[in-house]
């Protein structure tokens, strides 16, 4: 819904986005006891029980962990994942690559609610999702699966992805942690100094845990400092449990999430994935032997699985002390509508030289279609978050159907594109599939084997594949006007073939609604409002080295747009970019101390023809710090939605928190005296407003 005037937009409701999450509503006293009393009861076989899956293989999706009925506790039913639940038919989301650029809190939160609900429908009660790995370099083949290059967007999202599927069922934010190259996901190891870990890679796994408080986490494949996750007691231990206050429980990732018997369940890892390899009879007869596990660890470790199934009240017909929902929530109405609203707030415009588009529905106009992937479909990986839905909507049907009284004709990939001229535009729809990027799993292999050429893994360029890059140049060389609309989970290089196409779009990878969204777009139905939560560099040079044979891989303080920034690279999209088909203006910016942080207040005018959205970001610079800066970070932002000619005061609340930085000396986090600029604007590098405070001796003076 549109604001009107005189109003004031909260850029992150925290009341209204985690309202709902039944893990903030746990009597955790009572459920201790409880448990206690449980565990009291139960033999050490009944605890072993509890810390590995049942078996290899999914049953209907669910993977079952646990669960004994002779003391009355039901199994885990875990089901993947991002972008909606795997199993059967459910509602294909947008993937969250695509969902983060909507910046839209409270659309995640709904989709969070939605995907829980479908999930417990489904009978399972722990959903394998969010995807949190940061995206340190867009060529991670994963890239679809998280929500961006920035740690407090990241987290934004994911807390409010998991408050709203906590209405439902427990979530598994994942994996933990650094998990961000997918060749060599199981051997590689991540090097990462203390500050770039606490103040880049982990500020927004601690978010989604200590705000929405994550039921569960799920452990990585890879090494961090040398060491497999599923077995590293700072991360397990130290950070999750001690510094973050975790209650939940940590599974492994399946099947090589676990490298050792004593290690892992000593650092922490309380549940083998999918079943028990190292945590198996033998396995663990011959750890409790030699004494290098005791049973004090086991009770420790299942105690936590059993403390969340007394705490989320699991039972046979439901979770959180709600019935199992009517199936018939699985892609109903509602669903199906929300997947579509979320694929059109996440499109990106890109370009629209000449103001191409909106193109008119109207009798006249001819729109020439082209390429395989308009008629294909295509929603991304076919890893571990695949979704298949009982329809999907593509971009050739989307455009016929929304194109009123316009003439629509389609061209695929190998049509001859002589007869473009005689169209008015050429929509063009090219990109990555899930043979480009993806998960790379054994299964994947499998297929590839048997001719099928399902790849997935990593992209070693951001290039187009050549053939698709070949179907813009030929359709823009015929064509009066192209409008080329991209579909993939990352960034894409465009620079070399943008200055021959008149508009640009990136549509992601959809979901089951993403030709309605896509049509609606084009022909104005809305305004386009996605921003980029990946910069588009104009080079690959432009970013760091990548490397997808690494098996270690240096993290520092520097990627993305703070790479960008460091080494002076202007990009060819910076971070947050995206325009529409009207325009804002921010004013009157106002920046004052509010308990333990500020308060930014900004007066959001729409001055354009139409109504739209916009999302206002605040960045922060930090001069005259005693330890290295980056350039700015992202510590604030708000989507608002405005009539044309309307105005509305957006308020966004940093915390002095996000103003530290992490001293790996005293393992702290240290509010320094400093000067602080807080830049607000329309993406990383169009920041028109700015404000100065300074802390000096501990007290705060605007400057
Ligand atoms: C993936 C996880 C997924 C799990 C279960 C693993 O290969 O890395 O993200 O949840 O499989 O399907």
């Amino acid at each position: 819904m549109s604001s009107t005037a005189d109003s004031t937009v909260k850029a992150f409701d925290a009341d209204a986005i985690h309202a709902g999450n039944f893990a903030l509503r746990i009597d955790h006293e009572k459920v201790g006891r409880e448990t206690d009393a449980l565990m009291a009861r139960m033999s050490l076989a009944q605890k072993i029980n509890e810390i590995r899956g049942r078996q290899p293989q999914p049953i209907d999706g669910l993977y079952y962990a646990g669960g004994d009925e002779s003391v009355g506790i039901e199994p885990w039913k875990m089901v993947d994942g991002p972008r909606g639940a795997r199993t059967g038919n459910a509602t294909a989301f947008p993937v969250a690559i695509a969902r983060a650029a909507s910046f839209d809190v409270d659309l995640e939160r709904r989709v969070g609610m939605a995907i829980g609900l479908e999930v417990a429908a489904k009978g399972g009660n722990v959903l394998l999702a969010p995807t949190l790995n940061l995206l340190r370099h867009p060529g991670w083949g994963r890239a679809q699966e998280t929500y961006s290059e920035d740690p407090h967007h990241t987290g934004a999202m994911g807390a409010a992805f998991i408050s709203g599927a906590q209405n439902h069922v427990l979530t598994s934010p994942k994996h933990f942690a650094l998990n961000n190259l997918e060749n060599t996901r199981f051997e590689l190891s991540a090097e990462i100094d203390a500050r770039s870990l606490h103040e880049v890679y982990l500020p927004h796994f601690k978010r989604c845990v200590v705000e929405a408080r994550a039921a569960s986490v799920m452990s990585a494949y890879n090494k961090v400092g040398g060491r497999h996750c599923g077995e590293h007691p700072e991360l397990l231990d130290e950070i999750l449990r001690g510094d973050w206050g975790f209650l939940g429980f940590v599974e492994s990732d399946w099947f090589l999430g676990v490298r050792s018997t004593a290690p892992s369940l000593n650092a922490g890892l309380d549940i083998e994935m999918p079943t028990g390899f190292r945590f198996g009879d033998d396995e663990l007869e011959e750890a409790l032997a030699s004494g290098e596990v005791s049973e004090e660890v086991i009770h420790r470790n299942a105690r936590r699985s059993v403390y969340q199934k007394l705490a989320w009240q699991l039972s046979r017909d439901g979770v959180a002390g709600k019935a199992r929902p009517d199936p018939a929530v699985v892609e109903c109405e509602e669903h199906v509508a929300l997947a579509r609203e979320a694929a059109e707030k996440s499109i990106v415009l890109l370009k629209n030289a000449g103001e191409v588009l909106p193109l008119a529905p109207e009798a006249g106009v001819r729109v020439a279609v082209v390429g395989d992937l308009a008629d294909s479909i295509n929603l991304g990986d076919r890893g571990s978050s695949m979704v298949t839905s009982s329809s999907v909507t593509l971009p050739l049907q989307g455009i016929r159907a929304g194109a009123g009284a316009a003439t629509v004709e389609y061209f695929a990939s190998d049509a001859d594109f002589s007869r473009l001229a005689d169209f008015d535009v050429a929509v063009v729809v090219a990109g990555l599939t899930y043979r480009d990027e993806g998960e790379f799993i054994p299964m994947a292999q499998k297929e590839a084997e048997d001719g099928e050429l399902a790849r997935g893994g990593d992209r070693e360029t951001l290039d187009l594949p050549p053939e698709q890059r070949d179907l813009i140049e030929r359709a823009a060389a015929a064509a009066k006007l192209t409008v080329v609309v991209l579909q993939g989970g990352s960034a894409i290089l465009v620079d070399d073939w943008i200055d021959r196409v008149d508009a640009l779009l990136m549509a992601w990878y959809g979901g089951r609604e993403g030709g309605h969204a896509l049509a609606r777009v084009l022909f104005g139905e809305v305004s386009p409002s996605g921003r980029l939560p990946v910069s588009i560099p104009r080079e690959m040079d432009h970013l760091m080295p990548w490397d997808v044979t690494a098996l270690s891989v240096e993290h520092g303080l520097l990627h993305g747009y703070r790479w960008l920034d460091h080494h002076g690279h202007e990009p060819a999209f910076p971070f947050g970019f995206g325009l529409g088909y009207t325009s804002f203006e921010l004013a009157n910016l106002q920046l004052v101390r509010a308990d333990d942080g500020f308060r930014c207040r900004v007066d959001v005018c729409n001055t354009g023809p139409r109504g739209g959205a916009t999302i206002v970001q605040l960045y922060v610079s930090c001069r005259d710090s005693k330890v290295f800066r980056v350039e700015k970070e992202l510590k604030g932002f708000g989507r608002i939605d405005l009539e044309a000619g309307a105005t509305a005061t957006l308020e966004v609340d940093i915390r002095d928190e996000a103003l530290c930085f992490y001293d790996a000396d005293t393992r702290s986090w240290q509010l320094e005296d400093c000067r602080y600029l807080f830049h607000l604007g329309h993406s990383s590098l169009d920041l028109p407003l700015s404000a100065e405070w300074l802390q000096a001796g501990g007290e705060w003076g605007a400057a």
